[in-house]
């Protein structure tokens, strides 16, 4: 270990805000710079002390920053992650992995022959009520999940609905590739990586391209039209026999307003994520049978906390400890194969297998 900072610079200033933040709460890093191409940079970089750049590539070119955070639009992350392994930093870049898996396997092929790390930020699976369910499950209490159920559920919330997020070429999708990776990835991670086999799935379009339903936020970007899916359904069969259901909005008329969780269902027992305007109080439930069969719902008080501040503490002891880089850039792209397969299906309409 030694006692130079680990010196980051940050491209990207909306999602930006929170890698700032997490970086801030750690004594062994400097934010040394923020790169992007709107007013948020300057706020941003005063409240830190950093330089500011435009372009990345500026940024990339700084030989004083050895890691940084990719909070770019989705189809940035490939060309950007590149460009900054190539430059000797270590990558700790924003979910989706990429919008495609050969962008994917591209991003680990240049970690690998650069000796660098590439982390991605799950930071949702990483959420201290998440890590609660998953301890549930390594200690055999809810037996073999056979069945997950998960959901990110909004009524009004397109992101900006002229902005990149709408444009496919950008974003490469819509709410499944934006929300949907998140539950993926946490389904994934609890039910300990099972082997996707095949998807079938549909999405749909139905608010978006008459204008309705955006979020009130500010986004970057333009898109001339509205090119990606507004809700998403998916069925997802693993290896071994269990099977995940997925369902993802930014737009509907339904009872959600932005809600996002999951049900895994067990041989032994059962456990509920349901995460209600992004209230982080009594979210989860465990359900199981006493011996004598009485059902049983337990409400564990599980004190918040996780999200982005450990995602970036994972990412700075994997640089400076060697600790291990997760959730790592190998789920990311598992997560990228299935959300791929997912909008084959749908446009080809049939089962896709992996
Ligand atoms: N993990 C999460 O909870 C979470 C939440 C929101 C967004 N995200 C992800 O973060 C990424 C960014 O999303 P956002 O909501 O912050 O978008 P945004 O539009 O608010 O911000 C994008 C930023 O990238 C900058 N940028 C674009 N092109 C650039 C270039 N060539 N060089 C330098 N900077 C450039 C923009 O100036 C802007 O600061 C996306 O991949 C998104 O999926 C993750």
């Amino acid at each position: 270990m030694s006692n130079t900072p680990l010196r980051v610079g940050i491209i990207g200033a909306g999602i930006g805000k929170s890698h700032a933040e997490g970086y801030a709460k750690q004594s062994r890093v400097q934010i040394a710079a923020i790169a992007g191409l709107d007013a948020r940079v300057q706020t941003l970089a005063a409240t830190y002390g950093a330089r500011t750049y435009g372009e990345y590539a500026e940024l990339l070119a700084q030989p004083d920053i050895d890691a940084v955070s990719i909070c770019v639009p989705n189809g940035l992350h490939h060309e950007v992650t590149i460009a900054a392994l190539k430059a000797g930093k270590h990558v700790l870049v924003e979910k989706p992995l990429a919008r495609t898996p050969v962008e994917g396997e591209e991003m680990l092929a240049a970690a690998k022959s650069a000796g660098k790390i590439l982390m991605i930020s799950f930071n949702h699976r990483q959420r201290s009520d998440v890590q609660y369910i998953k301890q549930q499950i390594d200690s055999g209490r809810l037996g073999r999940i056979y069945y997950a159920k998960a959901y990110w559920m909004r009524r009004a919330g397109i992101p900006g609905i002229n902005s990149w997020f709408v444009n496919k070429g950008m974003a490469g999708g819509g709410p499944l590739i934006d929300l949907g990776v998140h539950m993926l990835d946490i389904t994934m991670f609890l039910m300990g990586e099972p082997t996707p086999v095949s998807v079938n799935a549909a999405t749909y379009a139905e608010f978006g391209p008459r204008g309705q339903k955006g979020m009130n936020s500010v986004r970057t970007g333009a898109s001339a039209s509205y090119e990606v899916e507004d809700l998403a359904t998916a069925m997802i069969r693993l290896q071994g026999g269990a099977t995940v259901q997925l369902e993802t909005s930014w737009a509907t008329h339904g009872p959600n307003g932005d809600d996002f969780g999951l049900v895994l269902y067990g041989t032994e027992g059962g456990a509920e994520l349901k995460v209600v305007n992004y209230r982080n109080v009594d979210t989860v439930r465990i359900f199981y049978d006493e011996k004598d069969g009485t059902p049983v719902d337990l409400h564990p008080k599980i004190p918040d906390g996780g999200g982005h501040g450990q995602v970036i503490d994972n990412f700075v002891r994997a640089v400076l400890d060697g600790a291990p880089a997760v959730p790592s850039a190998e789920d990311g792209l598992r997560r990228t194969q299935v959300i791929d397969a997912c909008y084959r299906s749908s446009a080809e309409g049939r089962e896709i297998r992996l």
